[in-house]
């Protein structure tokens, strides 16, 4: 948010928020702090740099930061590495005041040019979620049709997209149809809230941003006792069908970046797993 006022009693003219800052949008000059907003990016930093609370935005002065509640690093290490993709969930659904919770912590996430052009897509009533995911199943129906037929995929492999020619596309795709037959759901494993986020195509780092955010969701959720899976077959899905994207209510000119499933898990993990080693060039 953009600074607004400065009060004059507080400001000692330190010129913390002129360094921290380094764009021009706040200055000093003759003795006074001045607000010029020249190419303010409302990242916020002049502002929650002060240490006297000399400069306020629209909304008022932002509250302190609680450096108790920082986690230290062994905390923060077993909780990054504890959490799991999750694919199993209890039928109960999500409290929507925690579903808030998850989207209110998304958008702090870090973007491009502090853009924050994500925005979100909540299916967590159970006829939305069974309307949405059965027009998935459809679609994907009709994408198994067509790699199935030889002649699609050579004119299509051939023009525009050779991964259609790679048979695992095909068996994975059977896979999951299959598995949908028998009364599953592959795609979001009956999840009770499946979580978009979509942005303008046209931004600078649209997808990135749409990521972080929903990263932002997914760590906030084990913290709050769920558990949740990144649906990036649904990401390729709409992008392949992007009629999917009107029961959805997103606009033409969005693009969905980032989508994951949430819910309380069905299993606990008892254990950590292991990571291949780094692959590090130290110079
Ligand atoms: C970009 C991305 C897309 C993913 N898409 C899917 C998906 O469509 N379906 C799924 O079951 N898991 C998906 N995952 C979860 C990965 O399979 C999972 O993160 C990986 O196997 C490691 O397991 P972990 O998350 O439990 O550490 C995705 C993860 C990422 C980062």
């Amino acid at each position: 948010m953009k600074p607004v006022s400065v009060d004059r009693e507080k400001c000692k003219v330190c010129g913390l928020c002129v360094e921290e800052c380094g764009r021009g949008g706040v200055s000093i000059e003759d003795g006074r702090l001045l607000i010029s907003g020249f190419r303010c990016m409302e990242c916020g930093h002049c502002v929650a740099i002060c240490p006297n609370d000399a400069l306020s935005t629209e909304q008022g002065v932002p509250p302190d930061i609680i450096r108790s509640l920082i986690p230290p690093p062994e905390l923060a290490e077993n909780f990054l590495r504890a959490r799991r993709s999750q694919r199993h969930y209890e039928k109960r659904e999500i409290e929507p005041e925690v579903v808030e919770r998850l989207i209110d912590l998304a958008r702090y996430a870090p973007s491009g040019k502090n853009a924050q052009p994500f925005e979100f897509v909540a299916l967590r009533t159970p006829e939305a979620r069974r309307a949405f995911t059965e027009a998935c199943y459809e679609r994907m129906r009709q994408a198994q049709r067509k790699l199935h037929n030889p002649v699609w995929r050579w004119f299509v492999g051939t023009f525009f997209d050779k991964r259609v020619q790679d048979p695992e596309v095909r068996r994975s795709l059977d896979r999951a149809m299959r598995r949908r037959e028998a009364g599953m759901d592959p795609l979001f494993f009956s999840a009770p809230l499946i979580l978009f986020v979509h942005a303008p195509a046209i931004g600078a780092t649209p997808k990135d941003d749409c990521c972080y955010a929903l990263y932002h969701a997914v760590l906030l959720a084990e913290t709050l006792g769920l558990g949740s899976c990144i649906n990036g077959n649904s990401e390729v899905l709409i992008r392949h069908f992007p009629q999917l994207l009107e029961p959805l209510g997103i606009p033409r000119g969005h693009r969905v970046y980032a989508c994951a499933t949430f819910g309380y898990p069905k299993h606990r993990f008892a254990r950590l797993v292991f990571r291949r080693a780094p692959v590090v060039e130290w110079l």
